[in-house]
């Protein structure tokens, strides 16, 4: 929304595309915006446009209208823009949002989450004579808000006053932005669950300013108070009054990627929130006060660059991301290990580790990739701990009804912070007593700010929704979290010296991976055909099976299984015949000798196994039809680089198959719905 910023609706519309397109990363199927319409009065009407696929056909879409004029100047303007990834009805442009009250578009809404309770509004909102025109939960939202309108007591009831009702009857997750031809120039957003935040741009210099945040409870304002609070607007409870005559503009995103190239100066809005901004200034209100909250909105500045999130010269942000990887697990260790003491420490959890150092078992929680980074260093933390260690499916633990208790610690596990299923999960452990630890790579998330404390893995921004270096920043903090808890077991040092000095060397191992890339290009180059590709190994290296199984399926659409090696016998030997493509990690561990065994056994059924083994195994080599050599590090580490590999395959793989790299079908990067 911009206030006092003459620009062409064409640069309106380009800021909302724009923002759009930094979104894409997190997975979509359709997209709409809504501006002001044409005409003198431009916004006594709204102007809507929706279309399925890419926000690129939506841009061209908009244009091909010949009613508007694209280039009138404007001095107050607000237009709202969303992608969609469909939960309730499938793709189609009148499913994609912004959703409207009705024919005219005097109220229209955008919304990322789920109205849990929605049927029981429609029922009621079509017994009251509204027409439902798409399959969604959310256009209950503008349906009600017109219905409450409709029928509201009072001539100067204001539209957050309305959007306070709305919220009342609203049940499950939500972040909204409403717009209506009837508060032209005033723009409201609200959240409960689902994340928003509200980037600030100005001439003049901000830099600590708070809002604080105003409680009345509308229901019971009588007209007079309604008038009043009208009136009152411009006092000093919105955002610093010298913007009177200051041009400012307003960005209302669910990730900050969406507003960075305008702004790095943000707040983030607390559920139920309600923030609006009318005549260029910001007020956040609440419907009342709960005991202990924070009762300001303090504006942050946030460090990411928009370059990082640009993929530079790489075909995909994903092969940008696997690249980087030297460089991320270097900026996750960064101030935190001390090389010549052998020390670690996590600034978040100081404050906590008495307390976690008496518990009586950690349970490490996740969804995905973030999942696969518990299993892969559980046994690590089991030895370092000596605590045990349950690693869980965030949907599983919830369904089971997991019995946590007090002197638990659990560990959420999430790249975005915002994963629906591990948030519940947080919550659920929370209300159980539990100490809860965030570890995630997105300052100001859900996950963040809802647990105790936490570990940033500062893996920079990750916009391919296959995770690669999030996944290798996540193994390495739970290892500096291990390494913490041990440091004043005597019995442990050589161990943690060992670790150390691994984690000291790993940038330079994964470079020696990463040179690799060409032979695993050719490797990819012979599979790409192929229906199928089973990956095995056990120990340390289970997870790199099965987090590079989810690679491939993810982005190669190929059917892909991570095996445990030791399950061989038990099922998955009736696949294996000369046609069956299996790659083998065996890398020289403890399970060395087991992994020689489970090859033999595949390789007695005329299997032609790919096996990643460490450099200089010449007896390996000769049982494998192909082999990646890697250079060799602690048992513990060893997944790390060993990963990388796989990685790599499947990026290669995708590309040979000709699918769109960072953007797979059906699957989305931050996934904000259970
Ligand atoms: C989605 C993504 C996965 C990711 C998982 C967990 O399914 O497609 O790549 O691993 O969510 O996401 P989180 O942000 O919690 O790590």
């Amino acid at each position: 929304l911009n206030y006092r910023v003459p620009q062409t609706r064409r640069d309106i519309i380009q800021t909302l595309i724009k923002g759009l397109q930094r979104m894409e990363y997190r997975g979509y199927d359709s997209a709409g915006v809504a501006v002001d319409g044409s005409g003198k009065d431009h916004a006594a009407s709204i102007s809507l446009y929706k279309k399925t696929g890419k926000v690129k056909a939506l841009d061209e879409e908009i244009y091909k209208n010949n009613s508007i004029d694209f280039e009138a100047e404007l001095d107050t303007h607000f237009g709202i823009a969303h992608t969609r990834w469909a939960t309730h009805g499938e793709p189609s442009p009148l499913n994609s949002h912004p959703h409207r009250s009705d024919k005219n578009n005097e109220f229209v809404v955008i919304h990322n989450g789920i109205i849990t309770n929605y049927k029981e509004l429609k029922k009621y909102l079509v017994s009251k004579g509204y027409d439902f025109e798409s399959d969604t939960d959310t256009e209950v939202i503008p349906k009600l808000i017109k219905y409450l309108y409709d029928n509201r007591e009072s001539n100067y009831m204001s539209f957050s006053t309305l959007v306070e009702r709305v919220i009342q009857q609203l049940e499950g997750a939500f972040a909204l932005v409403f717009k209506s031809i009837h508060f032209p120039g005033e723009a409201i957003a609200t959240r409960r669950g689902s994340p928003l935040l509200i980037g600030v741009r100005s001439q003049y210099e901000l830099s600590t300013e708070q809002i604080p945040v105003q409680y009345n409870c509308s229901n019971s304002r009588t007209d007079e108070q309604e008038k009043n609070a009208l009136n009152r607007r411009g006092s000093t409870n919105a955002l610093h009054s010298v913007h009177d005559r200051l041009a400012v503009e307003f960005y209302f995103a669910s990730d900050a990627s969406a507003i960075i190239e305008h702004t790095n100066k943000v707040i983030y809005l607390e559920d139920d929130d309600i923030a609006v901004v009318v005549e260029g200034k910001l007020y956040v209100h609440r419907i009342k006060r709960t005991a202990g909250e924070d009762p300001v909105r303090v504006i942050q500045t946030l460090q990411m660059e928009l370059q990082q999130i640009m993929k530079g010269n790489f075909k995909a942000f994903m092969q940008k991301e696997i690249f980087e990887q030297p460089e991320s697990v270097v900026n996750t260790m960064r101030g935190r290990i001390c090389f010549d003491s052998n020390t670690v420490i996590l600034g978040g959890l100081s404050d906590h580790l008495k307390e976690i150092k008496r518990c009586r078992r950690l349970i490490v929680i996740g969804c995905g990739t973030s999942y696969h980074a518990g299993v892969a260093t559980r046994q690590i933390l089991e030895e370092l701990t000596e605590l045990p260690v349950m690693v869980e499916l965030a949907s599983d633990f919830l369904d089971r009804i997991t019995p946590v208790f007090r002197d638990d610690v659990c560990f959420f596990i999430s790249q975005s912070g915002e994963t629906a299923d591990t948030l519940m999960a947080l919550r659920y452990c929370k209300q159980r007593g539990a100490l809860t630890v965030g570890v995630t790579n997105t300052v100001g998330s859900s996950i963040c700010r809802e647990t105790n404390c936490g570990v940033h893995i500062n893996a920079g921004p990750e916009v391919g929704v296959a995770s690669t270096k999030a996944y290798t920043s996540q193994f390495v903090s739970l290892i500096m979290f291990g390494l913490m808890m041990s440091e004043d077991r005597l019995s442990m040092q050589q161990r943690r010296l060992e670790i150390i000095n691994g984690l000291q060397k790993l940038p330079e191992l994964i470079k020696e991976v990463l040179a690799l890339d060409d032979q695993i290009k050719s490797i990819a180059d012979e599979l790409h055909h192929q229906r199928s590709l089973l990956v095995m190994g056990r120990g340390y290296n289970y997870a790199t099976c099965l987090e590079g199984a989810l690679k491939i399926k993810e982005i190669t659409y190929m059917h892909s299984e991570g095996i445990l090696a030791g399950e061989l016998k038990h099922g998955p030997l009736a696949l294996i015949d000369k046609h069956m493509p299996v790659i083998m990690v065996i890398m020289r561990d403890a399970c060395y000798k087991k992994c020689h065994n489970a090859l033999e056994q595949v390789t007695a059924r005329q299997g032609r196994p790919i096996i990643l083994c460490c450099q200089d195994d010449p007896e390996i080599s000769k049982m494998a039809y192909k082999t990646i050599e890697l250079p060799h590090t602690v048992d513990c580490l060893q997944g790390i680089i060993s990963v990388i590999p796989l990685q790599l395959i499947s990026f290669h793989l995708a590309v040979l198959r000709g699918y769109d790299v960072d953007y797979p079908r059906n699957l989305a990067k931050s996934v904000t719905v259970e």
